[in-house]
């Protein structure tokens, strides 16, 4: 059954082996829209999403640590079919091809040691500042017997502490019941579980460590951080990463993702006054003004819920190719050409029935042309040949 297969299991076109070679890009300061300060912005922007509340790390329940969700009958083994979902494989597919469980070890390079001197933070391992998006760092009253340090970007930093819903969950049904009776905001409350199945929940999460470092890390050699919610979804960095998961919503579930993560990555890159993030601010604030005009909302929580169609999916892909125009050359425009040409990606992959087959070589070759952004006109062009796959 084509919806039950587990990313990257297939051979994929060549897109994947094309965003191989993505890496971070240096980046400086645009305008961001005059007359409105962060703060104005967070206000404003404060309703899209229900999880914009939720804290970092849940405050009181404990984190039983990755131990607790490994045994072989649960999610260190063969993956079933549960529902309609292949579920069972997850903590061998996120222990051997998720960047997540090497970000602590991360904490032990030679980087990291180099960024730690510059801040005076002794060692990068033991730093709270550094652990806050490299492990799952939680007061020692929150930590069950399981729990380490060595867990990483672990289980529950993502799915949420599991104190309270690890034994219930494990009935076949329990999170999809749960799920019915009061959604995602109430499986966070009642259990502490964060519903990553909402886009809009998952955004936040995602951008809570992707889009909120601080200016004096940057400063001090940190990589400058960028996000676009379908690419970093789909782990398109290297041949060896690969999701645990598989997207429930079929083809136009790459354009949601697009459509919610510029909502979530413009509220959190106001949020923080970073001078790193001020180049991503005018990129999706570009990127909401076309969600708005081809979804008819900017919206995290009501693009989440919608359906979206191949139509909408084609305009936003015209849309956002056109605001390329904008950050065709400089420096510090490198990120943004990287994150409008995944997007583009993203919505003109929505169109096709499936993006692996439907879509030939020459479509992958523009998307790594214009992946590589590099200046000028020739990415532009290989824009406007991407979006001509889109009918
Ligand atoms: C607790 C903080 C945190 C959260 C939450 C988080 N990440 Fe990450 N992510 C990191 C860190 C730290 C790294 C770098 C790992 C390393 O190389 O040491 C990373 C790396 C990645 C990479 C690889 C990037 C590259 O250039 O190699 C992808 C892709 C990614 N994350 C996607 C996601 C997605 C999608 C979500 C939400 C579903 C998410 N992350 C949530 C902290 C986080
Ligand atoms: C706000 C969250 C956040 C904080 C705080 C943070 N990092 Fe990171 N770090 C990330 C993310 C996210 C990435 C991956 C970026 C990407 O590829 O998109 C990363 C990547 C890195 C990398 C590059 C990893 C690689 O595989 O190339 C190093 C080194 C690093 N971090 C060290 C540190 C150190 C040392 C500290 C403390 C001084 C620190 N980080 C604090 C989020 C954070
Ligand atoms: C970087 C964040 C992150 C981390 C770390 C993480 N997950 Fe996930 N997980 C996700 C996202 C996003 C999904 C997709 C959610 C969905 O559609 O329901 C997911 C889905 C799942 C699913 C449903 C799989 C499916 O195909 O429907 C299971 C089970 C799961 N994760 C277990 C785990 C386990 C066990 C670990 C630790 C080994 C883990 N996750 C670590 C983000 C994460």
């Amino acid at each position: 059954m084509h919806s039950l297969r587990r990313r990257g299991q297939v051979v994929l076109g060549l897109g994947f082996a094309v965003a191989a070679s993505s890496v971070v890009a240096a980046g400086a300061a645009l305008l961001v829209e005059s007359g409105m300060s962060p703060g104005d912005f967070v206000v404003c922007l404060a309703p899209i999403s229900t999880a914009a509340q939720q804290p970092a790390v849940h405050p009181s329940l404990k984190y039983l640590g990755n131990g607790s969700c490994t045994g072989s009958k649960c999610h260190s083994g063969e993956a079933k079919d549960q529902s309609g979902h292949l579920i069972g494989d997850e903590f061998t597919i996120w222990q051997e091809k998720d960047p997540h469980a090497k970000a602590y070890k991360t904490l032990s390079s030679k980087a990291s040691g180099e960024i730690a001197t510059k801040m005076k933070l002794g060692d990068a391992k033991a730093a709270n500042r550094c652990l806050a998006c490299h492990s799952t760092q939680v007061p020692a009253a929150q930590r069950g017997e399981k729990w380490k340090i060595e867990d990483s970007v672990g289980c529950e930093r993502c799915h949420g502490a599991s104190e309270k819903w690890k034994e219930p969950h494990q009935k076949a049904g329990w999170t999809e019941a749960e799920r019915k009776k009061g959604g995602a905001d109430s499986l966070n409350k009642n259990w502490g579980l964060i519903d990553t199945s909402d886009l809009a929940v998952r955004g936040t999460m995602c951008v809570s460590c992707h889009l909120q470092i601080d200016q004096d890390m940057v400063e001090a050699g940190h990589p400058t951080l960028k996000f676009e919610m379908y690419d970093y979804n789909n782990y398109h960095f290297a041949k060896q990463f690969r999701p645990h998961w598989d997207e429930r919503g079929g083809p136009t579930s790459a354009a949601k993702l697009w459509a919610v993560g510029q909502a979530a990555s413009l509220a959190a890159a106001t949020s923080k006054e970073a001078a790193s993030l001020k180049p991503l601010v005018a990129v999706y604030q570009a990127g909401v003004q076309v969600v708005k005009s081809a979804f008819g909302s900017g919206d995290a929580a009501t693009l989440s819920a919608m359906t979206m169609t191949k139509e909408q999916a084609i305009k936003a892909a015209n849309e956002l190719a056109a605001t390329g125009d904008a950050f065709k050359s400089g420096a510090e425009n490198e990120r943004a050409r990287k994150i409008i040409a995944s997007g583009v990606e993203g919505l003109v992959s929505a169109c096709v029935k499936d993006p692996d087959k439907d879509l030939s070589d020459e479509f992958w070759a523009a998307s790594e042309t214009a992946r590589k952004a590099s200046e000028g006109d020739a990415w532009l062009a290989a824009l406007k040949r991407m979006t001509s796959f889109a009918k």
